[in-house]
């Protein structure tokens, strides 16, 4: 693979549209907070990238955690399974928490966590996706917070891989090659 190529990528939002949106996002779940503390729990790896910039616009007393899921038969096909691969580090009883997930897309992952994530008995349990896929849905699930809703289109970079790759580019881009899916 070239070097930070943007050969067969398209720009979806720039890094600036990005960046704008995360301040608006930081500002509408800092409002919801009411001055109060929040646990990030950040869903591994997709979604690092955008809750460090996330953080880093929500003016509140904040901590991280982070968990790994996988699930099987990935892509179009997913078989439904999703399995813990690391676990939160603290416990959440009766904190605000806060899911970060980079993309909403069948909803089998954050249904999963969520419902996990319950059984601690969280003082509040929300989720924020900075993308969402509303029409590859299988589980019924909103996110309380939505960057950008997008059509059923396979995305890379700021944090979003295809096969580990293209993670670190600062904008959100289209595969218009090779279309895993
Ligand atoms: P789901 O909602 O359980 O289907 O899983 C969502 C996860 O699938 C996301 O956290 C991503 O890791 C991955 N994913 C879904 N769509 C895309 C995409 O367009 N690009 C990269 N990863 C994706
Ligand atoms: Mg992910």
């Amino acid at each position: 693979m070239a070097a930070m190529s943007y050969q067969d990528l398209e720009v979806l939002y720039t890094r600036q549209q990005i960046a704008e949106r995360v301040a608006e996002l930081g500002a509408q779940i800092a409002m919801d907070l009411k001055g109060e503390r929040l646990v990030m729990v950040g869903v591994l790896k997709g979604a690092a990238v955008f809750l460090s910039d996330l953080a880093r616009v929500i003016p509140a007393d904040t901590t991280f955690d982070f968990v790994a899921v996988s699930s099987y038969g990935k892509g179009s096909r997913s078989s439904g399974a999703v399995k813990l691969i690391k676990d939160l580090d603290a416990p959440i009883e009766g904190k605000n928490v806060l899911i970060v997930e980079d993309i909403l897309d069948t909803g089998l992952t954050l249904s999963y966590l969520r419902k996990l994530l319950l059984q601690q008995r969280p003082k509040t349990l929300r989720v924020v996706a900075l993308l969402d896929k509303p029409s590859r849905r299988i589980e019924r699930i909103d996110a309380d917070y939505v960057g950008f809703s997008i059509p059923n289109q396979f995305v890379v970079g700021y944090g979003m891989d295809y096969g580990e790759h293209y993670r670190n580019l600062p904008d959100i881009c289209l595969m218009t090659a090779g279309h895993p899916e």
